[in-house]
């Protein structure tokens, strides 16, 4: 999944976008693809993938489900651009908007009503994992959004553990941290229910060509939130095809 975070104009996107579309048609072993686009893209997202194996989503969804909230974008608008997918709680919104696993959950139920996937993004800071705090902050940032939904709203969503101090700083968990972590989020979602155990568990966090692979080799990593390397049609689909060999 990229997650193109604010970047992209309406004469880049379309090469960058119908480059994706092309590779990833060659795409086999089930994998899926996808694009966050920022949301004034996401009519030229629709024209250029519709018809193309590659989905679109948006990076953010507003708590509410309409109403006087100058700035925000409701899911249901979203979902009339064909929207599939919907990014919550991603650790820049969190940070720089100050967005608790409360609103972040309230976001996630948007979404799902909305028809939305949501991909439920988590991760502690490097001060959080130094003092051994990783898994009562990202446990409780999943627990909020678990919370609030059904077992059978719960094993339609898709996690995402995105460790903070690896987002866009070229240092990556080592694909052992990054496993330990997806295989604790597994313990948690189990708790909610058999089907929910299952869902997809992306890890992001600098994800290049050069990483992909032994990333995605880990049993419990299904795919990635990519973010700089989104931007890039050589390499998101290089990413993708290390997908394409690595997953089971
Ligand atoms: P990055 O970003 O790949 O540029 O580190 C990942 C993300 O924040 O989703």
């Amino acid at each position: 999944m990229g997650n193109w975070k604010m970047h992209g104009r309406i004469s880049e996107n379309a090469t960058l976008l119908t480059e994706v579309a092309a590779g990833a048609s060659a795409l086999q072993n089930g994998v899926r693809v996808g694009v966050c686009v920022p949301c004034p893209y996401l009519a030229q997202s629709q024209a250029l993938l519709s018809g193309s194996v590659v989905r679109w989503g948006i990076q953010d969804v507003s708590a509410h489900p309409a109403g006087a909230y100058t700035g925000e974008v409701a899911a249901e608008m979203a979902a009339d651009f064909g929207v599939t997918y919907a990014i919550v709680g991603h650790s820049e919104r969190r940070a720089y908007h100050r967005e608790s696993p409360e609103l972040v959950a309230a976001k996630a139920q948007r979404a799902i009503e909305a028809g939305l996937t949501p991909i439920v993004c988590v991760g502690e800071t490097l001060e959080e994992r130094e003092s051994g705090a990783t898994e009562q902050v990202i446990g409780t940032q999943l627990e909020a959004v678990l919370l609030v939904l059904t077992e059978k709203q719960a094993a339609s969503i898709v996690v995402a553990y995105e460790p903070v101090w690896a987002i866009g700083t070229g240092k990556t968990a080592r694909p052992g941290q990054a496993q330990d972590v997806h295989a604790f989020l597994r313990r948690k979602l189990q708790e909610k229910g058999a089907a929910v155990a299952n869902v997809p568990l992306l890890y992001g966090g600098s994800v290049k060509p050069e990483n992909a692979q032994e990333l995605f080799a880990q049993r419990d990593i299904d795919g990635g939130l990519i973010g700089g390397a989104s931007l890039k049609s050589k390499d998101f689909l290089a990413i993708c095809q290390a997908a394409q060999t690595e997953l089971h």
